[in-house]
């Protein structure tokens, strides 16, 4: 059975399968051709952490597809009073169609899917983000109109965005340079992957020179959900790791600026930078709806795709 646990799991083949099928579902709905893929099925939503648009785009996603969707948030559930992750996932089993979860541990999602016996989609861990690397790579097409050979930059933590993005961007045939300080690199998961793509990936300390030549430059915020209480510090050592007009400038002059959001103004992004890039950043986030309907199809679903 496929899942979306990590976009490592993932051929380059079933990426570009979904980038594909997201442009049609994108296309289909723009036109009010509705179809419902995912007719009658139900969809979980497990919830351990915030969220606004990974709560609303695959609720929504699911409705336009035919579908249901349930919010299951962990403290109103038995997951939040203990009950083992291998039990929830043998009961979900039994009632939905797939489940959508965001935690902290990757492990948990991983336990998720080997326990039970439907489709597990990661909505987010500590680890990774596929979801929201999916949709920037729609993105990213959408505006350069290839993958293949562009530069793609990633300026701050090496967190679940930096993880999936290095991922997202070799499978597809796109090189990244990426700039954190020390002591806050990518996953050696990631890095050990990197590795076989040899100088298409590079680390660097040097905002400005990870951004040279780029065709997109991409952020995220210093703190994620769970660092709140070493916010203080992080910010410390996140100084000068800003998309701002100089780093800007070191990347091509139409360069495309993403943010999976939220921001944080004049911490991680200029509000100047952010501005000037707002169509494209806003049109990351709703083309979450569109990649995550697709994926949704892809695992869930009998299109001709999957016949
Ligand atoms: N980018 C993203 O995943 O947003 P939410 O935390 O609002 O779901
Ligand atoms: N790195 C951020 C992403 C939020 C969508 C976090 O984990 O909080």
């Amino acid at each position: 059975m496929k899942h979306l646990l990590k976009l490592l799991d993932w051929t380059s083949e079933d990426i570009m399968t979904v980038l594909n099928l997201a442009d049609q579902l994108k296309y289909e709905q723009k036109h009010g051709i509705s179809k419902k893929y995912l007719d009658g099925k139900s969809l979980g939503m497990i919830f351990e952490k915030a969220s606004t648009r990974t709560r609303v785009s695959f609720e929504v996603g699911m409705f336009q597809l035919g579908g249901t969707a349930l919010f299951l948030s962990s403290d109103k559930t038995q997951i939040g009073r203990g009950e083992p992750i291998q039990d929830t996932a043998r009961v979900l089993s039994r009632y939905l169609d797939g489940i959508m979860i965001r935690t902290f541990e990757q492990k948990e999602v991983e336990d998720l899917a080997e326990n039970g016996s439907i489709p597990i989609i990661n909505g987010l861990t500590d680890l990774c983000h596929p979801c929201q690397v999916l949709a920037d790579l729609m993105t990213i097409r959408e505006y350069k109109g290839k993958l293949d050979g562009m530069k793609m930059c990633f300026i701050g933590d090496g967190n679940n965005m930096m993880n999936s993005l290095i991922v997202g961007a070799l499978k597809t045939g796109m090189s990244i340079s990426v700039a954190c300080p020390e002591g806050y690199e990518p996953d050696q998961l990631v890095l050990d992957f990197a590795k076989e793509y040899g100088d298409k990936f590079e680390m660097l300390r040097s905002p400005k020179d990870a951004a040279k030549d780029a065709d997109v430059v991409i952020t995220d915020v210093w703190a994620s959900m769970g660092q709140e209480q070493e916010a203080k510090k992080r910010a410390e050592a996140f100084t000068g790791y800003q998309i701002n007009a100089d780093v800007m400038n070191a990347a091509k002059s139409d360069a495309m600026v993403l943010h999976c959001l939220p921001a944080h103004r004049e911490e991680e992004i200029t509000a100047e930078v952010f501005e000037d890039h707002a169509d494209e950043i806003f049109e990351e986030a709703e083309n979450r709806l569109h990649a995550q309907k697709a994926v949704m199809v892809y695992l869930m679903g009998s299109t001709p795709i999957n016949d």
